[in-house]
Formats: structure tokens, sequence, C-alpha cells
């Protein structure tokens, strides 16, 4: 079943199951060593299925949840290892979206949800991009509408000293650290035979359009310019308005300058170039600045070139 939550829509089971949990691996094509968040009502559930509660878990999610941010923490003996990728940790995540909330209150179980689209295309945002990346491998799509937030919560790792950000989200660096003091950023790319991969959602090639796609520093027209020159379709996602037009025939998306609005925006624009059957996207990339954090990681994963 997939379902909204404030980031992206999910795809659920019982993450208690191993025969449920091994369903969403098969429909999404996920490998087995990319463990997935396990969403839970609130606080007190999350305990239940952590071995230990790390004081910084309960800074972070009297102030956080429910919301976009998951905490990998130490694995509880509840959880079965296909959801962990048999490692010693769990990220757990209490979603804001009241259509989730309801659905974990229901239920009365964690719910294992990784993004509802299959493994390496760009999260879905909507009931409709749900249908077309999963199409008849999911059974139930709860429709709730556009997600707000719009790219993947927060990811970080509780279980190391300092604590790191796995995965920069909605829930900003700064603020982290305000709350529970210095949290490291990892930049390195992971080697992808490792097991498991310490993040695997920091594969670079991860939420990728299938329109080749490429990032540029600036004004991204002299770029659309020269790809349109060779007789190629080209699709412009630009930061703001362009200060020079799309040259004629060009397809272009131009992008909010606010951080929040961008982010929620994003996904839904690379799928519609991505539906365009161009031969290029050509992407300006946000100024390199923390507050533009996520939305230049997920950018940097689209790009494929
Ligand atoms: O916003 C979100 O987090 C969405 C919604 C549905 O909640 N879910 C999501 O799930 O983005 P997924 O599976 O697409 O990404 C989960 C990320 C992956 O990068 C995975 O490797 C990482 O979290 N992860 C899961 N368990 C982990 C663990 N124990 N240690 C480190 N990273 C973990
Ligand atoms: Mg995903």
């Amino acid at each position: 079943m997939a379902f909204p939550t404030e980031t992206v829509y999910g795809l659920g089971a019982n993450a208690l199951r191993a025969e449920a949990v091994a369903k969403i691996f098969a429909a999404k094509g996920r490998p087995a060593n990319n463990p997935l968040i396990v969403h839970v009502a609130g606080e007190s559930a999350a305990r239940s299925i952590a071995l230990h509660w790390p004081a910084a878990a309960s800074k972070l999610a009297s102030r956080f949840w429910p919301g976009p941010l998951t905490l990998v923490v130490p694995r509880g003996p509840r959880i079965p290892d296909l959801v962990t990728a048999a490692g010693p940790t769990i990220a757990v995540r209490a979603p804001a979206h009241p259509v989730a909330y309801r659905l974990l209150v229901t239920a009365g179980f964690p719910i294992a949800a990784p993004s509802a689209n299959r493994s390496g295309e760009i999260s879905p945002t909507t009931a409709e991009h749900v249908r077309k990346s999963l199409g008849d491998a999911v059974d139930i799509i709860i429709d709730g509408g556009p997600t707000p937030d719009g790219i993947e919560s927060t990811v970080v790792d509780l279980t190391t000293s300092p604590p790191r950000l796995l995965r920069p989200g909605p829930v900003p660096l700064a603020i982290l650290m305000d709350t529970i003091g210095n949290v490291e950023t990892v930049n390195r790319q992971p080697d992808a035979r490792q097991v498991p991969l310490p993040s695997p959602g920091m594969m670079s090639r991860h939420y990728a359009p299938r329109t080749p796609t490429e990032c540029v520093e600036g004004s991204g027209f002299a770029r659309v310019a020269q790809w349109q020159a060779t007789g190629a379709k080209v699709g412009w996602l630009t930061f703001g308005e362009p200060a020079i037009g799309p040259p004629a025939g060009v397809d272009v998306i131009v992008m909010p300058r606010e951080t929040g609005s961008y982010a929620s925006r994003l996904y839904a624009a690379l799928h519609e170039l991505d539906d365009l059957g161009l031969d290029r996207i050509v992407v300006e990339l946000p100024p390199e600045h923390d507050d533009w954090l996520a939305v230049r990681d997920r950018l940097r994963r689209a790009g494929t070139t």
C-alpha cells in the first residue's frame, strides 16, 4: 500500500513481519543491502523498536516530531533483519501528514516504508507519480494530493559521536546543531559493495530522471543554446526568472528562489520534464549555501552526466 507523507509518498508494510517487508523490496526492485525507514505514530512507539533511546533522540523527537526527520538509533530485537539490511541500527520517523498518522494509529504497528518508486527513480510527490512508477506492483494508493515538503526526510545517525547527517532534508543542519550540538556531514560517496551501506540513499545514481540531466552553476542559458544548436530537444529548469529568455522551442520550468517552495515543486518538475521525451535536461543549481544543501544534494543526484 502506498500512502502520502509530508515529504514524499511511501510504500508501506508491517515492519514486524519479514514476509510483508519482502514485498516492498520486490515491488521497488530495491537491493537488499539498502535498509528501510520505519514509520511510527510517536516517540513511545519508536522507543519500543529501539534497543536504546539516546538523549539526543529525545531532544530531536520532542522538537521535530511529528515531522520530516529520521533518526538512526540502535536496533531493538522486534525488527526483522530485512528491514535494517541485517545491520545493528534502525532508522525511525514519526510523519506529520494526517493520512500517514491515521494509518499508523489505525494499524497499531510500525510501518516500514521507502519512497514509493522503483529503485533509482525520482521519488513520488503525487499519487499519479506512484502509479506511473510502480504500476501493478502496488495494490492500493491512498491519494492525499501533492506532498507539501516535496523532498525526503533529513536522516541523522545518532549511533556515532558526533552524530552524522546521512541525508540533508527539510530539517536544516543548523537547526539540528542548535538542538544537539555538533553534527558531522558526510560527503564521501560510500562504496556500493559495503553491506549494509552507511546510507544507500547517498549512492550517486539515485533520484534520477530517465532523460540525461546535467547541472550547471549559474545561468544555464549557454548550455541550453548549445544543445539546441545540435538539434536536441532541451528542457531547462531555471533558478528564478532567467535573465535571458529561453530560445524558442525549449521547454522551461521556472523554479522559485525560496527553498521550501523549491523543494516542494522539485520532483513534480523533474517528472514533468522527464515525461516530455526530451534529449536533455539542463538544471541551474541554486547557490552553494547551507540553505540549499538538501536541494543541491537531490539535484546533483538527478544529474546523470
Ligand atoms: O521522507 C522520507 O524519508 C520517505 C518517506 C516515505 O518517509 N522515505 C524515504 O525512504 O525516503 P527511502 O527508503 O527512499 O530512503 C531511506 C534512506 C535511505 O538512504 C536508506 O539507506 C537510509 O534512509 N537508511 C535506512 N535505514 C538506515 C540505517 N539503519 N542506517 C543508515 N541509513 C539508513
Ligand atoms: Mg527512495
